[in-house]
């Protein structure tokens, strides 16, 4: 099972916060689950090594707001080899963007490029499925106010328009 190749990451902080974090309007965790998931079902399929991708993927978008669409990889990179991730992990993740980014030079890179794309795929048709029940809104909604992203943007934007007031009150 993947679940036994990820055991310790699964359990690291880095990989916990991602279920307060938001992705694809889907807790990342998700994402990061199914990735690996299809990583370590379609490894074989490409002659890659199994544990490589299943760990890159349960890895590969950690701190993706710290870059752009093209660069985030790499930030996931150097923490996957923070973590002390062998450099063949590293490789995987660095072009997981692909064509947003450099191309894949391993077999493991491949797997995580149709891996990502699978996943993000499977999260919007979850994301989809569960408007109907009104799920989907409701988990957003309590990511909007974990997420610390959205909750500094929103402070931020709250104390901007505290400033636009005091401003406009004190032109009175
Ligand atoms: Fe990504
Ligand atoms: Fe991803």
């Amino acid at each position: 099972m993947y679940h036994s190749i990820i055991a310790d990451l699964l359990e690291h902080p880095k990989v916990m916060e991602t279920r307060e974090q938001m992705h694809h309007s889907i807790p990342k965790h998700d994402h990061l689950l199914r990735s690996a998931r299809y990583s370590y079902r379609l490894a074989p399929l490409f002659g890659a090594d199994r544990q490589t991708c299943t760990r890159a993927a349960i890895l590969h978008d950690l701190d993706s707001r710290l870059g752009t669409i093209s660069t985030h990889g790499a930030i996931a990179a150097q923490l996957a080899a923070e973590l002390g991730e062998p450099e063949a992990v590293g490789h995987a993740i660095i072009s997981h963007m692909y064509p947003f980014g450099p191309a894949p030079t391993t077999r493991e890179g491949w797997v995580l490029v149709f891996a990502d794309k699978l996943a993000s795929f499977s999260d919007m048709t979850a994301f989809a499925s569960g408007l109907l029940t009104g799920r989907s809104l409701s988990v957003r909604r309590s990511l909007l106010g974990t997420d610390p992203f959205y909750v500094e943007r929103k402070s931020r934007k709250r104390s901007r328009l505290t400033a636009l007031v005091r401003r406009r009150r004190e032109a009175v």
